[in-house]
């Protein structure tokens, strides 16, 4: 672990420590992650949910090369074709044809401010809300990022103490509850925001009619339905997007982690032309957002989630590592729960998670974990050897 220990020590001096460092990565290859003193590991842990189609795919990888031949980075001012083919492609993707809009952004907490943006604006020029009375609706225990928009869209005082006061016009109420969301709406609320499945939460599956109910209600009160797919999106949790599986169609999506095919920074939000459209020239921009680097890689990250069935491989192989986990014994494994390959499995009370995680990494396994809660996050196109090789050395973990 020599070489290990010389960067950390370089990183523990000169690096911000908002994260606890788990290993020294020095290089990737599908679901596989190798550190810098050659240790290799099956990555569960993906980036956080963002490596659906693993490390280094080389079809992206391709992708970015022939376009960084070409030209690397324009303004907005100049945009190229790989911006206009991304954004026909993602309106299509998220169901919205030929009527559908995209506001490009890089990181998921970039995206959820422009979200958050389009909402009040909405809310005020076409809903006709009275001047700074918009309110915008989200859930307690969501995650949604860690700028003053997303922070205020959420109730984990972890990530908010110390760093207030947040923006005004917010309201939480509980997840997966739609008597408390029929309350909460008034005349000035703009938007509903909402994960499909709850993920930094700790992998919080709602009840089957939920998100259909909100859609309705949304609907019925003229109040936008935003869906954060960030972490549910593509393919992650058995279909292209987690609302297509109770056939759902928000007003809005946002998007990002795994349509960035592992490499460079995406994200988005999307919806319709009408309510996209209440951004105009100057109110809103990103320097590196839509950049061509980012529109081919999520572009080619796009058709092969596709062309490879991605989101179904997500569905069946979810079903036999949940399947897996649940035969673990019941001492360790409170519940397991998640769809797709987004599964969490919540443990009894009196096990560390950190402990947990080096004795995962000692059997070449990476995992991360939200409080009490692992989480499974690996690619997309893992085969079902690869669930066969990790399940007993998970069992020899939680058994010891
Ligand atoms: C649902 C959801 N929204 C937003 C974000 C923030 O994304 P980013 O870390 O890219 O800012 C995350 C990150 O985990 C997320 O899971």
């Amino acid at each position: 672990m020599e070489r290990s220990l010389t960067i950390l020590s370089k990183l523990n001096k000169h690096l911000v420590a908002n994260y606890e460092p788990q290993l020294i990565a020095d290089h990737g290859s599908g679901a596989w992650l190798w550190d810098v003193d050659g240790n290799k590991y099956f990555d569960f842990l993906g980036s956080y949910a963002v490596l659906n189609i693993g490390h280094c795919h080389p079809r992206i990888i391709a992708a970015i090369k022939k376009q960084l031949d070409k030209l690397g980075l324009v303004s907005r001012t100049t945009p190229t074709e790989a911006l206009a083919l991304f954004s026909e492609k993602l309106v299509h993707f998220c169901g919205f044809g030929e009527t559908g809009k995209i506001l490009p952004a890089l990181g998921g907490h970039e995206a959820v401010e422009k979200a958050i943006k389009i909402a009040r604006k909405w809310g005020y020029e076409t809903k006709g809300i009275d001047e700074k009375k918009a309110e915008i609706i989200s859930c307690i225990g969501s995650f949604h990022g860690r700028t003053y928009g997303a922070l205020s869209l959420m109730t984990n005082q972890q990530y908010k103490y110390n760093f207030g006061p947040f923006l005004p016009g917010f309201i939480q109420i509980p997840f997966g509850d739609i008597g408390a969301l029929e309350q909460a709406i008034t005349k000035n609320t703009a938007a509903f925001i909402v994960e499909p499945i709850q993920g930094e939460g700790g992998v919080i599956v709602p009840p089957s009619r939920y998100l259909p109910l909100v859609s309705e209600i949304c609907r019925e009160n003229g109040v936008l339905f935003i869906a954060d797919e960030i972490q549910t999106g593509f393919g992650r949790t058995g279909h292209n997007l987690s609302c297509e599986r109770v056939k759902v169609q928000p007003d809005i999506f946002i998007v990002g982690k795994g349509f960035s095919g592992g490499v460079e920074p995406v994200s988005a939000v999307v919806g319709r032309a009408e309510i996209m459209d209440v951004i105009k020239k100057g109110d809103d921009g990103s320097t590196f957002a839509g950049n061509p680097l980012s529109c081919v890689a999520a572009l080619e990250a796009m058709k092969i989630l596709e062309e490879e069935e991605l989101s179904d491989n997500a569905y069946d192989l979810g079903l036999i590592l949940k399947q897996g986990l649940r035969n673990i014994s019941r001492r360790y494994i409170k519940e397991v729960r998640g769809r797709g390959l987004m599964i969490g499995v919540e443990l009894v009370e009196n096990v560390k998670t950190e402990n947990l995680i080096r004795k995962f990494m000692a059997e070449g396994i990476l995992l991360g974990a939200s409080h009490n809660v692992l989480r499974f996050n690996p690619p997309l196109n893992i085969g079902r050897e690869d669930i066969y090789w990790a399940l007993p050395k998970i069992k020899k973990v939680l058994e010891s």
